[in-house]
């Protein structure tokens, strides 16, 4: 990898300054939870922002919650539980979106070996853009995950129409603390919100992902990423990571690529999109 070399010499630095530092001092204890939070991306994000200034957007806690997460709630609280909302300023380019998701999941779903069409998971589903238009025309029943209820509840009751008869169940939790079901899915989607998870709980929720599919299952994660490094978005509280990194958290789970693929037909002035197949 690109940056393996400075990223190892990073780590054997860390060493030294772990037993260099003092164990009680603050600058060891941000040190150390950065560490733990970000362990694949914590070079990129300390080269772009000052420790203090990175650590209360990422591990603070305040009245127990994680800033990071409390942030991201604070921010979709005000979204529109509609199209442009779950698209930001680009709801123009959802239906490219959507036949790009169409056809990769076409490579992976149905036929010998492959995964079957019984049920899929759709996570941090928003108001069911992509279970409606990607997900339902494929299988028999759906479970959707999103941490924001008025979403799930106008998917339920305006935007799926008929097809909200086929969602068995939806979970409204942040994907931090869900664990679903065991063996239960062919396919799990996770689009446009892995960004909106650290580092260590999106290897730990991919670990309980793996646990959650059938035989031949895949997850498929669609979702921005930098151009390089990583980019910490103060605003909706998400990280961009490079593929690069989004691939290392995904060998961290466990898993294996079957196949990596960018959205084409976007604006070139957006962020890259990426759509990620592992089992
Ligand atoms: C940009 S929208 C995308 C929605 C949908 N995947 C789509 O492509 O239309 C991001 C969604 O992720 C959800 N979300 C953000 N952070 C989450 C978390 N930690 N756990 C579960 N859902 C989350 C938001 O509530 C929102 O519905």
């Amino acid at each position: 990898m690109e940056y393996r070399g400075a990223h190892l010499a990073f780590r054997k630095r860390w060493k030294k300054t772990d037993i260099d530092l003092c164990k009680h001092s603050m600058s060891f204890i941000l040190h150390k939870t950065l560490r733990n939070e970000f362990f694949a991306s914590y070079l990129y994000l300390l080269e772009q922002i000052p420790l203090v200034k990175l650590y209360p957007v990422t591990c603070e806690y305040i009245d127990g919650q994680k800033q990071f997460y409390a942030r991201a709630l604070e921010f979709y609280n005000d979204v529109p539980a509609s199209e442009e909302g779950m698209m930001g300023d680009f709801v123009e380019i959802s239906p490219i979106d959507l036949e790009g998701s169409r056809q990769f999941l076409r490579k992976f779903v149905g036929g010998p070996g492959k995964a079957g069409t019984q049920c899929a998971l759709d996570c941090g589903c928003g108001i069911g853009r992509v279970a409606k238009n990607v997900l339902l025309p494929v299988f028999k029943t759906l479970d959707m995950a999103d941490m924001m209820e008025e979403f799930l509840l106008h998917a339920h009751e305006h935007y799926l129409g008929d097809g909200a008869d086929r969602i068995q169940t939806y979970y409204c939790f942040g994907l931090q603390e869900l664990t679903p079901p065991l063996k239960k899915y062919d396919v799990i989607w996770m689009q446009w919100v892995a960004c909106h998870l650290t580092d260590k709980d999106l290897m730990l929720f991919l670990i309980k992902c793996k646990a959650s599919l059938k035989p031949n299952g895949v997850i498929i994660i669609k979702d921005n990423m930098a151009r390089q490094g990583c980019k910490l978005d103060h605003i909706d509280s998400s990280i961009i990571r490079h593929l690069d990194i989004m691939k290392r958290v995904i060998a961290q789970a466990g898993l294996d690529i079957l196949g990596v693929e960018k959205q084409e037909g976007f604006p070139e002035q957006i962020v890259p999109v990426w759509m990620i197949a592992m089992q």
